[in-house]
């Protein structure tokens, strides 16, 4: 039987495709679409050729690693090939059992044998190195190329500060060959982005084009100039030292003799252990300080990856699961603009729903003008979305050749709204300011929701049930204009909204009723003073002690407060000079909303003043909110991670890898009741 034409073309199609992308990918650093994209169109090709092993050409993409070498570095033949590792993407745990299960069939096994003992790692999402040492000293860097023969990137790899020069070692390895991943973390991206945004310069697409390119740079001052980062996995070719028996201790021999491995790595018993790490991996990832795409296993045993050896040039003996991925293709529908608190006009994409990144996104922010501009995206346009972390979803790039014709106009925020779109005043743009915005001050409903949405936020005033919706409602009917009179609601005007009911309106208003008894700290930061965040208003709080004498202070005053400069120290005191804010204020203070004042400037004196503490798992009955304020209004300080400087963990149910952390570091570990009796006491 004849193959059916249009499969053959379709696969010709597929591999023309796929071999664009590739090139663009891995010689040029310079990809078109995300990798979910690549990976649906090579897996179309996969099984093609599957179903029709006659469409399989020498030349095809799914016959090969990676890509070729670019001109400009010189080639370094692999002297242990740098193979890939088979990938299952499945989102179910059936992964995790099939990969054991063909483990234990390759190795024989009974069903009384032992559970397989597997390495755990992360998948790092950068760009994989060669790191070649000669008597102890770094001689020569690689990429993986197409596994077969790299480049030569030592001069760019010497510049990774965490990268040894010279091993660790009394007496080191005639040859030792280390291999791990170059990549750059979420913070160093942000950073480097900013930088190159401020002065102008192009930004970073994603960290791990931001590895990978910053690798390949011709100019090692420029490769220099790139925040990169390193983690070891495994090893190349090797002379002269007596390999360990286990992967868990070939990496902690490498951590020994001075390479960065990470520490979110476990040693598990069967498929079980597997889809735990998983788990918890996948839990943790967005709180991970930079990108992975997965989790790998390994079998742990030397002797036992010896046995069960390679098929078509990935090991049997290791297998990479896949997260959904954090990047993917979508049109922007429509552009919008949103006004917030501060009058700003924020453009909005409106995007045909995708799944990313753990959930579907429907809107990205623009930012403003120049990131449009930056980006130059239009209505119509085919965009890369990304969500990482707890990020909010942004457009990456504009695929323009999958631009609609004829092309959509420039999208312009003042053309198409020259007034605001939600009071109709007049909309400007400040001079060295990045944002266009909106003149009505509180005169537009869009700023007095926004106002009073954060107002009633949890880290600000904390009234639960104070939702967007019903802000709206109660802005739009008129009943509220200032967050004062939120505490002059009655039962009656809530049970009487839409979506309300007696209970509800209820516990609404004792939301509010216990929202009175707050801090000092919180009571500014909920006024929503432009440029003063809730760290600012701790600041503030402290150095003032009362709110008088917050109001009273001129600018010179205030920027005795450290930490606040200048632009700061305007913005609040223009918030009190205008007298409609003052009264505000008097209205709020006369409604019963109160706090307890300390002294002007007093340091704190609270029994855990210059105690550092760090919250980890659920407690049993503060939230972790609560739990940072009492501390706090103690004298102490609430930190996100576990270092040296820790003096307490306070731990809770599901306590992650913090408490491990203290553990190691040997850190006096509390649970909620050591807490309280702490504060009780008043005494660390
Ligand atoms: S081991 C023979 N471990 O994934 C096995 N690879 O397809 C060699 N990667 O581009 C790879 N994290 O750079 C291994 N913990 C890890 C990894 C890892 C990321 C990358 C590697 C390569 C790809 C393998």
């Amino acid at each position: 039987m004849t193959l059916p034409t249009a499969i053959a073309e379709r696969a010709q199609v597929l591999r023309d495709q796929i071999n664009y992308h590739n090139y663009r990918y891995y010689v040029l650093d310079n990809p078109e679409i995300p990798d979910a994209e690549f990976d649906r169109l090579f897996r179309e090709l996969q099984a093609l050729e599957v179903a029709h092993p006659e469409l399989v050409t020498p030349d095809s993409p799914t016959q090969r690693v990676g890509g070729r070498p670019l001109e400009g570095f010189a080639q370094v033949r692999h002297r242990v090939p740098m193979l890939s590792i088979r990938t299952e993407t499945d989102i179910e745990s059936s992964g995790a059992y099939n990969f054991d299960a063909r483990i234990r069939r390759e190795l024989k096994l009974k069903e009384h044998d032992p559970p397989i003992e597997y390495a755990c790692e992360l998948k790092f999402d950068g760009l994989a190195i060669n790191l070649r040492y000669e008597q102890g000293l770094l001689v020569q860097a690689a990429t993986r190329g197409d596994g077969e023969t790299g480049e030569d990137v030592t001069q760019n790899v010497r510049t990774i500060h965490s990268i040894p020069l010279r091993l660790t070692a009394d007496v080191p390895p005639e040859v030792l060959e280390v291999r791990g991943e170059v990549y750059m973390s979420r913070a160093d991206f942000e950073r480097f982005n900013e930088k190159q945004r401020a002065s102008g310069g192009t930004p970073l697409v994603n960290p791990r084009n931001g590895a990978a390119g910053s690798i390949r740079q011709l100019d090692p001052a420029i490769a220099a100039q790139r925040p990169l980062s390193f983690y070891a996995y495994g090893l190349g070719e090797v002379a002269g030292w007596e390999i360990p028996k286990h992967h868990g201790e070939i990496l902690d021999a490498l951590l020994k003799m001075g390479f960065p491995v990470s520490h979110e790595r476990a040693v598990v018993h069967g498929p079980q252990g597997l889809v735990q790490f998983h788990d918890d991996i996948g839990r943790r990832r967005d709180s991970l300080p930079f990108d992975i795409d997965g989790v790998v296993y390994k079998v742990n045993r030397l002797d036992l990856q010896e046995r069960l050896g390679f098929v078509s040039r990935e090991p049997r003996w290791a297998v990479a699961h896949k997260f959904p991925p954090q990047e993917e293709l979508t049109t922007v529908e429509a552009i919008e603009v949103q006004v917030g608190r501060t009058g700003a006009l924020t453009p909005v994409a409106r995007l045909k729903p995708v799944f990313v990144g753990g959930v579907t996104v429907s809107n990205a922010t623009l930012h403003n003008q120049d990131e449009i501009d930056r980006l130059d995206v239009r209505e119509g346009d085919t965009v890369i979305v990304r969500r990482a972390g707890d990020v909010i979803p942004e457009v990456v790039s504009v695929l323009k050749d999958r631009r609609p014709r004829p092309e959509p106009a420039r999208f312009e925020i003042l053309e198409r709204y020259p007034v605001c779109p939600v009071c109709g005043s007049n909309v400007a743009r400040q001079e060295g300011e990045a944002a266009i915005r909106c003149t009505g001050g509180l005169y537009c409903p869009a700023q007095r929701k926004q106002a009073l949405l954060h107002f009633a936020s949890r880290r600000a005033m904390d009234i639960e049930g104070l939702g967007e919706k019903l802000v709206d409602q109660l802005v739009d009917q008129g009943i509220v204009h200032t967050p004062a009179d939120l505490y002059k609601l009655g039962i009656a005007k809530v049970a009487n909204l839409e979506r309300m009911a007696e209970k509800s309106a209820s516990n609404l208003l004792a939301a509010i009723e216990k929202s009175k008894h707050t801090t000092l700290a919180r009571f500014i930061f909920a006024l929503g003073i432009r440029n003063v965040g809730e760290s600012t208003a701790k600041d503030l709080a402290k150095h003032f002690g009362g709110l008088d004498s917050l109001m009273d202070a001129d600018e010179a005053a205030l920027v005795e407060v450290p930490d606040v400069g200048p632009v700061v120290a305007q913005s609040i005191a223009q918030f009190f000079a205008e007298p409609h804010n003052r009264e505000v204020v008097e209205q709020l203070r006369a409604a019963g909303v109160s706090w307890p004042e300390s002294a002007p400037g007093r340091k704190q004196q609270g029994g855990l003043a210059g105690k550092t503490f760090v919250l980890t798992g659920t407690l049993p009955h503060l939230t972790r909110d609560e739990a940072k304020d009492k501390i706090e209004a103690a004298g102490g300080k609430v930190a996100g991670s576990v270092s040296k400087k820790t003096d307490y963990v306070v731990v809770g149910a599901e306590a992650g890898s913090k408490l491990t952390k203290a553990q190691e570091l040997g850190i006096t570990i509390l649970d909620e009741a050591g807490l309280m009796a702490m504060l009780a006491s008043g005494e660390a």
